[in-house]
């Protein structure tokens, strides 16, 4: 190529802005590395990063006397995505409800439109015989995606404290989902489905709540625009139970905030080691939220045996689904997968493996790529 388009193409480098909320716990090591990953894949893929760090969680209510404070989200919002570490601890767990770290969770969801959670339950080829699901069920197999609703239902809908009839105290929560909200997850979960095996779950309780009667009537209505996507209903404890009899058996499921938070553990568990799971919380565009589904174990934090692989792998669905990306986010997980046949955490140890610490793991995963 003549040096004059190389000059040209320089210049139009894409630069992605990242706001990074470390959080609490493990949170701001395993972030570390998975900015030196992304640092990494960046040089390799010719594209340039320049983060800026937010407080959000028990670190912004130490630092600011609350969970999610104004700054925070404005700083998300003026970047092209966000890169979440892990919020709360015990320290934080006596405050009232909407002063504790998780209010701050939902609240960024709720402030950045994040309306679709996407959970992908998979296992590694080296990891397989993890699962704690026997061989002949799991097959070595999984690959699962839970499409989980974010920003309405009962996490969102109304709630108090009042009286029972018989005078004693009690209290009330709402879900309440209306058409366009149903219509633009599942949406999500079909167009996931058509780049997957074509083959959609909706989970509700159709048998008992009017909610789901609606949820099951629009995705069916949904559906139609889909012809090529094969679509079943389950009722959630059906799911849950088949979750562990046949997971195999699933390719997308999609359903609302508090069933899929549920299913969602449950599939985590499946595929083995919850220190691998990755997510993406997305908003109407290219705009999303990524971090590990695992917790801030703060009983481990700063030890330096924490497993950034998920959060590394968050960095991997954040290149695909904000930022265009695609091949970048194929070598990390090709790199991660390379990594896994000889180094590991404490967490995911077994015989044969060196084991490395959080930041040997970030270091070799840049090697792989
Ligand atoms: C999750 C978590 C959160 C949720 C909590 C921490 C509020 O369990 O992301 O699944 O229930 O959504
Ligand atoms: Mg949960």
């Amino acid at each position: 190529m003549l040096p004059y388009f190389e000059y040209a193409d320089d210049i139009k480098m894409k630069n992605y802005k990242i706001t990074l909320l470390k959080g609490d716990g493990i949170g701001p090591e395993i972030v570390d590395e998975a900015v030196k990953v992304l640092n990494k894949t960046a040089d390799k893929f010719g594209f340039s990063v320049e983060y800026d760090e937010a407080l959000m969680g028990g670190c912004a209510i130490d630092a600011a006397g609350e969970p999610l404070p104004q700054e925070t989200i404005d700083k998300c919002k003026a970047s092209d995505s966000v890169l979440l570490g892990a919020v709360g601890g015990p320290k934080w767990d006596n405050l009232p409800g909407d002063k504790r770290p998780e209010a701050g969770l939902l609240g960024i969801r709720g402030a950045l439109g994040l309306f679709a959670n996407l959970r992908p339950s998979v296992i590694f080829e080296p990891l397989q015989g993890d699962s704690p699901i026997k061989d002949e069920i799991i097959g070595g197999q999984l690959d699962i995606l839970i499409v989980r609703e974010l920003t309405g239902g009962i996490y969102f809908g109304k709630r108090g404290r009042t009286t029972a009839e018989d005078g004693s105290p009690a209290a009330w929560d709402t879900e309440m989902y209306s058409v366009p909200e149903i219509e633009r997850i599942a949406r999500v979960a079909f167009e996931m489905a058509m780049k997957r095996d074509k083959r959609v779950t909706s989970v509700d309780k159709a048998n008992v709540l009017e909610s789901s009667r609606l949820w099951r009537e629009t995705v069916i209505k949904v559906s139609k625009d889909y012809p090529e996507v094969e679509l079943n209903h389950l009722y959630v404890d059906n799911c849950a139970m088949q979750l562990v009899r046949n997971p195999r058996q699933f390719d997308v499921i999609v359903t609302s905030n508090i069933f899929g938070d549920i299913l969602s553990d449950e599939a985590s568990m499946i595929a083995g080691s919850i220190g691998m799971l990755a997510s993406a919380s997305l908003a109407e565009g290219k705009f999303g939220l990524y971090e590990p589904i695992h917790g801030s174990a703060p009983d481990i934090a700063g030890q330096g045996i924490s497993n950034p692989l998920a959060t590394i792998l968050s960095v991997a669905m954040m290149l695909r689904y904000s930022l265009d990306q695609g091949e970048a986010a194929d070598a990390i997980e090709n790199a991660v997968n390379e990594t896994l046949k000889k180094y590991r955490t404490p967490d995911i140890y077994a015989e044969g493996m060196t084991k490395v610490s959080t930041s040997e793991m970030g270091d070799r995963v840049c090697e792989f790529l």
